[in-house]
């Protein structure tokens, strides 16, 4: 079963009431369904039923997780807001996220039938099949106003097999279609107090050029995202890990995807004791005793399974930094590790490109210097190879 990411528009019209029931067959199907009622549906049914059968609570802060959704559905889809989504208008929240929305959108208007008929209606209908989005119904029928004629929404089921039929199309297939992929990126910080932290300089551009490869590939990917200085790849789900604990918390929860890819940089120490208010200036010294963090790649190595491929990352400089990464394979018990020479300042931190090592119990390959993303490919051409045939 595929499962995806579906945000649902509801707009102001009687069948808002049967968006119900389309999203209690979305969430049955096992999709994350984000409901996005405009204040005309309101008027109808009200958000906190949507948000009921989506089984879920609104967030706090609705914009970062409707930026990367694999559908948009409206349904069903007013006169008045297909006018809004032709012209591009930005003035609720599902004018703006359908602006946002880069994945496929799929409509099913309703309206009364000279509404539905109408010229400026039927052009702004144009418009939006011109730039690709689907259209079901609306279906021949008795409308709410006791007339008949075309005007009625497509039923619920069928909007959710469109729903099928069009996430089919976007999601890619390809050699990881089907696996689950964890990726860890970006640089944790560790608070020293209110507003302080220890962290590093890690940017995350490797760790989101991986996970936008193995969606690439077809995979279905998990970021743990420390800190991120660059934007999630769509169609990537991430969840913000500012501190080791946050990242070694989600990424043990996460312990059965089939591959994961640890290239965050975790912070090797945090502070003993941060302090929960801000430390007021003054002239005395600052001592902090620093403690170890627990090695998440060691944790994960401790419970990998049969057929996991665990990759970690190492950054250190020279020679004897390459011996203590092939060292790694074992200590930790990881398949691949990826050697990154820090000693060298044209690569590897908030650099757009790297330079790297691969290091697997059967040889090392060196990477040329690449720009990251094709630093990522080459990665899991050897987790690929890792996973073995049929992967
Ligand atoms: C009882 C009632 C039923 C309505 N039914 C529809 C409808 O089926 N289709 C439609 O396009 N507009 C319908 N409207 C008009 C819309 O609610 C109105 O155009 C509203 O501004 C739509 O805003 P929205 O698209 O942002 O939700 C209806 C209005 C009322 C009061």
């Amino acid at each position: 079963m595929l499962v995806a990411r579906i945000l649902v528009g509801v707009t102001g019209g009687i069948a808002a009431y049967k968006a119900c029931e389309l999203v209690r067959l979305l969430v049955s199907a096992g999709h994350d369904v984000t409901p996005i009622t405009t204040r005309g549906a309101e008027r109808f049914v009200t958000a906190d039923t949507f948000w009921a059968l989506a089984r879920k609570q609104p967030p706090a802060d609705p914009y970062p997780h409707l930026q990367h959704a694999d559908l948009l559905v409206v349904a069903p889809l007013t006169a008045h807001t297909l006018a809004r989504l032709a012209h591009g208008l930005a003035d609720d929240l599902l004018g703006e996220t359908a602006l946002a929305h880069r994945g496929p959108l799929l409509v099913a208007p309703a309206m009364n039938t000279a509404m539905w008929e109408h010229p400026a209606t039927q052009a702004n209908l144009a418009l939006l099949v011109e730039r690709g989005a689907d259209v079901v119904g609306p279906d021949d029928g008795e409308l709410a106003e006791g007339l008949v004629g075309p005007g009625r929404m497509a039923e619920p089921a069928e909007i959710a097999r469109r729903v099928a039929v069009a996430l089919a199309a976007t999601v890619p297939s390809g050699p990881l279609a089907g696996r689950d992929v964890l990726v860890t990126a970006g640089g944790t910080r560790e608070p020293l107090d209110a507003v302080r932290f220890v962290g590093n300089r890690s940017s995350g551009r490797m760790g989101t050029a991986l996970a936008a490869a193995a969606r690439g590939r077809g995979a279905r990917v998990t970021l743990l995202g420390a800190n991120l200085q660059v934007a999630v790849p769509p169609g990537v789900e991430l969840v913000p890990t500012p501190t080791a604990a946050d990242l070694r918390r989600e990424a043990l929860a996460r312990a059965d995807a089939d591959v994961i890819l640890m290239a965050a940089a975790v912070s090797d120490y945090r502070p003993a004791e941060p302090r929960t208010d801000k430390r007021a200036k003054s002239s005395e010294p600052w001592t902090v005793d620093l403690v170890p963090t627990t090695d998440v790649a060691r944790a994960l190595g401790a419970q990998r399974r049969e057929g996991q491929v665990l990759v970690a990352f190492g950054a250190e400089s020279g020679e004897e930094g390459l011996a203590r990464k092939r060292a790694m394979l074992t200590d930790k018990n990881v398949d691949l590790v990826v050697y990154n020479d820090v000693g060298r300042n044209d690569i590897g931190f908030e650099s757009a490109e790297n330079e790297v090592v691969l290091v697997t119990r059967d040889g090392e390959r060196t990477v040329p210097k690449a720009a990251k993303p094709a630093i990522a490919e080459a990665i899991l051409d050897e987790v690929e190879r890792l996973l073995g045939p049929g992967s």
